[in-house]
C-alpha cells in the first residue's frame, strides 16, 4: 500500500503525452496500479491517471459509487484501462461540472461527448471494449485526456463557470478535490 502525492497543474509531466504500456501482468505494472488505487481511494477521487503520480504511461483507473460530491452522477464500475482509444459515437456534447485531483478545490463546466466507445486493455492485456454515455463517458474522457497532457481547464468554453468548489457549491462538504 502506497499513497503517492498527486501532482498539481503546473508540473511538466502533466502536459506530456504518456507512453503506451508494452508489457502486461508485470510486478511493476501491478505495483503502479495498486499505488494509483490507494491514492485515488485516499482522496475519494472518481478516477486517476498515471501521470498524476508522475508516471508517464498510458494507465488510467476510474470507478465511482454514488456519493455526495456528484449526487446526480450514475455509478461507474471500477475499471483499469491501458492504452485507451476513444471513438465518439455522435457529435453531441453535454456540459457538466468536473473537478480534478491535480486542480484541487476547483470545479469547471466542461463539454464532453455524450456517447462514445472506448477500447483498450486491462493490466493482464485482456481487451476492453465498451459503449458508454453520461457520467461514465465523461469520466473516461477526463482520465484519457490526462494521457494526452490535457487538463480539464483546457477544455472549458465558458470561464464564467469555473471557480472554487466551496464558493460554487456552498454548504456542500469541502474535499481536496
Ligand atoms: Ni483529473
Amino acid at each position: 500500500m502506497a499513497i503517492k502525492p498527486v501532482l498539481k497543474m503546473g508540473e511538466p509531466v502533466l502536459l506530456q503525452v504518456a507512453k503506451p504500456v508494452e508489457r502486461f501482468d508485470t510486478l511493476e505494472l501491478h505495483s503502479l496500479i495498486k499505488d494509483m488505487q490507494d491514492t485515488m481511494a485516499s482522496l475519494h477521487g472518481a478516477g486517476l491517471a498515471a501521470p498524476q503520480i508522475g508516471v508517464s504511461m498510458q494507465v488510467v483507473i476510474f470507478g465511482f459509487e454514488k456519493n455526495q460530491r456528484y449526487p446526480n452522477a450514475d455509478e461507474v464500475p471500477f475499471t483499469v484501462l491501458l492504452n485507451p482509444r476513444l471513438t465518439p459515437l455522435s457529435e453531441e456534447q453535454e456540459e457538466g461540472w468536473e473537478g480534478c485531483l491535480s486542480v484541487p478545490g476547483m470545479r469547471g463546466m466542461v463539454p464532453r461527448y455524450a456517447q462514445l466507445r472506448y477500447q483498450g486493455v486491462d493490466q493482464y492485456g485482456t481487451a476492453i471494449d465498451r459503449t458508454v454515455s453520461g457520467f461514465h463517458a465523461r469520466v473516461v474522457q477526463h482520465e484519457c485526456d490526462h494521457l494526452q497532457g490535457i487538463l480539464y481547464p483546457m477544455r472549458i468554453k465558458n470561464f464564467r463557470q469555473f471557480g472554487f468548489t466551496d464558493v460554487l457549491f456552498p454548504g456542500q462538504p469541502v474535499t481536496d478535490d
